[in-house]
């Protein structure tokens, strides 16, 4: 295992290819097609970290465009520059479902000195 991740290194692949997602070191995005449009066209007017702490689906993400292209003053793209966009976007920083803990049970949640004795748990 230590060799293979070692062998791996040394070929300069990714020991673990299937957790974790190579990210470019200047701007921090997931290394997926369509990237460096997103570097080209996202990152002129603030950092790529409010990009990389987003997500959302498809929908969401052509939103924020459009809200960024009445109000922000970012540039119309062509439909095949805004589908490349689209498709890093939503698969690189889709929505997060499962990110979420469920909520614990009645009897895990610490005292509630708010409770009147008449409520129920
Ligand atoms: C022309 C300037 C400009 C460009 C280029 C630009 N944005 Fe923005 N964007 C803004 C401004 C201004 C804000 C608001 C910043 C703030 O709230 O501090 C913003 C905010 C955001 C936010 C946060 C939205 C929220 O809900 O708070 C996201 C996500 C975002 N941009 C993604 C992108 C993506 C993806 C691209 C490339 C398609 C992009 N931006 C390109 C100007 C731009």
């Amino acid at each position: 295992m230590i060799r293979a991740a070692a062998l791996g290194l040394l070929l300069g692949l990714s020991a673990t290819p299937a957790l974790a997602a190579e990210l470019d070191p200047q701007t921090g995005f997931i290394i997926a097609p369509g990237w460096e449009t997103v570097r080209n066209n996202c990152t002129a007017c603030h950092s790529s970290k409010l990009v990389t702490q987003n997500s959302g689906s498809r929908e969401h993400w052509l939103s924020l465009i459009r809200w960024m292209q009445d109000k922000q003053g970012l540039w119309p793209f062509d439909a095949n520059t805004e589908a490349t966009i689209l498709d890093y976007l939503s698969s690189a920083y889709g929505p997060k479902e499962g990110a979420r803990r469920p909520p614990l049970r009645a009897d895990q949640l610490p005292e509630n000195p708010y409770r009147q004795p008449s409520e129920p748990q």
